[in-house]
């Protein structure tokens, strides 16, 4: 007998069977880019990516520009779903007084996805030459 077989014959006498407890279902989300031509693309989000991870899935992601929140590379206009993102937070605030980006503006690094509806136009495209106020 295999160490393996030892480890399924002990999960058996220990009750523990051969089912993995399932791990409940992560809502996703269409989440709609706008860029700045015009064009639009969609990808799906699920509950608390990032709009920088999202916008990933899709062919013209958000340009980033920092690892910690502070280069304000990112900034996305909110045209639908402000209610379905994360709440603006301190961090996210300064960096954006910082960078004058306009207060309806979020951090694409910052927000986060939390339902149905969110459509935002991307300021900064990653790989094209990056636009800040
Ligand atoms: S990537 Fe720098 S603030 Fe989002």
């Amino acid at each position: 007998m295999t160490p393996f077989g030892i480890r399924k014959k002990l999960k058996a006498l220990l009750g523990g069977g051969s089912k993995a407890p399932q791990k409940p279902a992560v809502p996703k989300y269409t989440v709609t880019f706008e860029l700045p031509d015009g064009s639009t693309f969609e990808v799906s989000a699920k509950k608390g990516d990032s709009l920088v991870l999202a916008s990933g899935r899709g062919a013209s992601p958000i340009a980033t520009g920092c690892a910690d929140s502070t280069c304000g590379t990112c900034h996305v206009e909110v045209l639908a779903g402000a209610e379905m993102l994360s709440p603006e937070d301190d961090a996210e605030r300064n960096t954006k007084a910082e960078n004058k980006i306009p207060e309806a503006n979020r951090l694409g690094c910052r927000t986060e996805v939390l339902g149905e509806g969110v459509r935002a136009k991307i300021v900064n495209v990653f790989g094209e030459e990056a636009y800040m106020p």
